[in-house]
């Protein structure tokens, strides 16, 4: 059974409708990825899923229950942990200091069961920025703050991560770690949904993927499948086939911005070359 599942959901800001009719699912010990052109709608269905947008209709089901109704600190308390694409973390604070108030936050505010050093530590030291514990969390590198939201989030020890564009502002030897801690925090029970736009990453460690497009899921199967969406290539690049994509590879070359092609869509690169 799956342990997120997202029923028909709908959202509609005035005139634009930002999620149209979206169902998908993520279940735990699994990666599944969200992902879409910008202003696909994958934030506005995080926000439903957390709690911080309430649908114009459809549902949301977490761990056999219905939750479309619940605020966001019942929904965290039941194992929803979040990071956000725009960094959240306590500026003024350390590193440190920054676990350990998220570690304060979820166990209550009872002496006794404050959280040891070691337990904050340990955790640095497994999202990798152990090195960074003293320094003012407004100091460092943006790829090191996306770990720290991380390591905010773990604290919680949450069933399901919702992770918005993590690895942005990480470059690729610390992407490629990044992957491999993905991996074992889904090896370890978690269920992992993530928003993200380096289709390395996301071919590389997702078992699932669903693709949204103008608020719709427009695919949705393992990466093999994805890849060669002809609806997907479509949604990113504006055409279906490969022969298409080759000129527009050219073109995106000689415009001087060969990323679009690399980056969005692997697959199509290869077939290039
Ligand atoms: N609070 C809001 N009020 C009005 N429109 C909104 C609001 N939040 C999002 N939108 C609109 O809804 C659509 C979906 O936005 P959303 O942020 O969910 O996209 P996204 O897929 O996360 O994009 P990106 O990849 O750029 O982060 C966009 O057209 C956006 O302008
Ligand atoms: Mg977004």
């Amino acid at each position: 059974m799956s342990l997120l599942e997202v029923d028909d959901v709908v959202v509609q800001f005035g005139g634009v409708t930002a999620v149209n009719h979206a169902s998908f699912a993520a279940h735990a010990g699994r990666i599944t990825g969200l992902i879409g052109p910008n202003g696909a709608g994958k934030t506005t269905c995080f926000n439903v899923i957390s709690g911080l947008q309430r649908p114009t209709r459809g549902k949301v089901r977490f761990d056999g229950r219905g939750v479309t109704r619940l605020p966001v600190h019942r929904r965290s308390k039941r194992g929803m942990g979040r990071t956000f694409q725009r960094l959240e973390a306590f500026g003024s604070l350390s590193v440190r200091e920054n676990v350990r108030v998220a570690f304060d936050i979820h166990r209550g505010p009872i002496g006794w069961i404050r959280p040891s050093s070691a337990d904050v530590d340990a955790l640095l030291e497994r999202v990798g920025i152990a090195s960074y514990a003293g320094e003012r969390a407004d100091s460092i590198p943006t790829g090191t703050a996306r770990l720290l939201e991380l390591a905010r989030c773990l604290a919680g020890q949450p069933k399901l991560l919702l992770l918005d564009e993590p690895s942005s502002g990480l470059d690729e030897t610390e992407t490629d770690a990044f992957g491999e801690l993905l991996q074992e925090l889904a090896a370890e029970g978690r269920a992992i949904l993530m928003v993200e736009h380096d289709m390395d990453l996301v071919m590389g460690v997702c078992d699932d993927i669903h693709v949204l497009d103008f608020g719709s899921v427009i695919a949705s199967g393992p990466p093999s499948l994805i890849r060669s969406d002809p609806a997907v290539q479509q949604a990113y690049l504006g055409y279906s086939d490969v022969e298409d994509a080759a000129d527009s590879a050219d073109s995106a070359d000689s415009a001087d911005d060969p990323a679009t092609v690399t980056q969005v869509l692997p697959v199509v690169h290869e077939e290039v070359r």
